[in-house]
């Protein structure tokens, strides 16, 4: 395959006329400073080292769809944090919801509940057609974990089976598997199931032996691993977005949902990306897929710490049952927290008003950056893919819409994926710089903006110095 080639591209802010090469990235010095003196304190210099990124940009100030950074330079923003900014950057109804809550004497009281916890509750029990009942927590790993418990306890089981190319949080028995070398987890097997892959150091080989990782987009793969072990929970997020946009075949999720029943597991979907993003009920509901569990976060609560799982209420009500060794224990000093809380009235409220039409405006934001796209794939040299659901897209060097992490990692070409990105920086606009990350576009983004990165993006990948 002809590859992609980046190199060449002039800089927005700067070009050859402000010292860089042409195909020298700006140093950002301000950005670099800051770093530089956190990593005095902070190990990795961060507090989350999975947002480390080349160029190490600082950022001070978002708005709507507009970064700041530490030098002044302004982005339009299509990481949004890794997902959450659906309204944008301090949206003025969400933030004048906050503060009208700690204006009203709110706290953290810490004793039995809150009005605001029942409103909230309700809301998503009202808006989301299988959630019975409702835990809230601070993020998507809480979520996750706790999700996994209810599902060991409902089943007297312990294995978990995960798909190749999910992430589903930090804890044990979820860190594992993600963009794994296909060198360590070796070609595709189905049916069959892959070897964990932590994604760190400190996972107890006991955890490891509980964990069955087997391909998205693969049934036989998942009838196989019930069949050996004895499955507690399927756990999947319904489109991959961990690795870009990897959408379910036709019939994937319903076949999930009929091995888990044929099994007696329980189906848990990981909305946590998906979840209010794509629709308020999440994929599960344009899927018409209904999981015993779900797990929200991120776009919850437009950017405020905050997480959810919900579900059948025989499953949900084991947090609450009278036998204290059924019962799952579920604690948190800062659950309901009065900030996140107002915030996920206030988003949820926000996606439901008819005349705001929040859904409908994204997809047409989403669609407007399709059709720029369509000309620059048509003339680019070498195989391009754009995968889109709504507000969530990304940009693949290969020339199908890929199916699992085999397929990803066997045709992208992450090279050419990462120097675009770069590029694209280079002219004003910031998708995470990390092959196969997420692209998405909030309800603040213009069709002005959208076209201006649509120039961005051709000018990357099209420019004479790529042919
Ligand atoms: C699908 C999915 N599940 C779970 C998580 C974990 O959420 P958190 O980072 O809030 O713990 C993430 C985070 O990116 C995610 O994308």
């Amino acid at each position: 395959m002809d590859k992609v080639w980046l190199g060449g591209a002039p800089c927005r802010r700067g070009g050859p006329a402000n010292g860089y090469t042409a195909c020298d990235m700006p140093s950002f010095p301000a950005s670099r400073a800051i770093l530089d003196r956190n990593r005095r304190h902070i190990p990795g210099g961060m507090f989350s080292l999975n947002r480390e990124a080349d160029p190490a940009l600082v950022f001070e100030k978002g708005e709507g769809a507009y970064l700041w950074d530490a030098d002044g330079n302004r982005f339009i923003d299509y990481h949004a944090a890794f997902g959450p900014y659906l309204l944008g950057h301090n949206a003025v109804e969400i933030n004048r919801a906050v503060e009208q809550t700690l204006h009203d004497g709110a706290s953290l009281f810490g004793v039995n509940t809150t009005r605001q916890e029942g409103r909230l509750a309700e809301l998503i029990c009202d808006s989301i057609p299988f959630a019975e009942l409702v835990q809230i927590l601070n993020t998507g790993s809480e979520a996750t974990y706790q999700a996994i418990r209810l599902a060991r306890a409902f089943t007297s089981r312990d294995h978990i089976l995960v798909m190749q190319g999910g992430y589903n949080g930090w804890h044990n028995d979820v860190a594992c598997n993600v963009m794994t070398p296909l060198s360590e987890i070796g070609p595709r097997v189905s049916p069959g199931e892959y070897p964990v892959i932590p994604l760190g150091a400190g996972i107890p080989e006991a955890h490891r032996s509980l964990i069955h990782v087997v391909n998205f987009n693969d049934v036989e793969s998942v009838e196989y691993v019930c069949r050996k072990y004895p499955i507690a929970a399927i756990l999947t997020e319904p489109i991959l977005q961990n690795i870009g946009i990897v959408k379910p075949r036709p019939g994937y999720l319903e076949a999930l949902r009929r091995v888990a029943d044929e099994f007696g597991c329980v189906l848990i979907f990981d909305e946590v990306k998906t979840g209010f993003r794509h629709a308020i009920g999440g994929y599960a509901t344009i899927a018409g897929v209904s999981p015993d569990l779900a797990v929200y976060g991120k776009a919850l609560a437009n950017g405020y710490p905050i997480a959810a799982v919900a579900g059948r209420t025989d499953l949900m009500n084991l947090f609450a049952h009278p036998d204290p060794k059924r019962r799952v224990f579920l604690a948190g000093t800062y659950n309901g927290h009065p900030v996140p809380v107002a915030a996920a009235i206030a988003t949820i409220e926000c996606l439901l008003d008819r005349e705001v039409n929040t859904y409908a405006k994204l997809e047409k934001l989403g669609k407007a950056f399709e059709a720029g796209f369509e000309s620059i794939r048509k003339e680019a040299s070498a195989p391009l893919t754009l995968v889109r659901q709504g507000s969530a897209f990304c940009i693949y060097f290969m020339d199908h819409a890929p199916v699992d992490w085999h397929d990803i990692a066997k045709h992208h070409d992450f090279a050419a994926d990462t120097a675009m990105r770069r590029a694209v920086i280079e002219r004003g606009s910031f998708p995470f710089p990390l092959a196969t990350k997420q692209w998405s576009i909030s309800t603040a983004h213009t069709e002005a903006m959208i076209q201006e990165t649509v120039n961005a993006v051709a000018s990357a990948i099209l420019q004479p110095a790529m042919r």
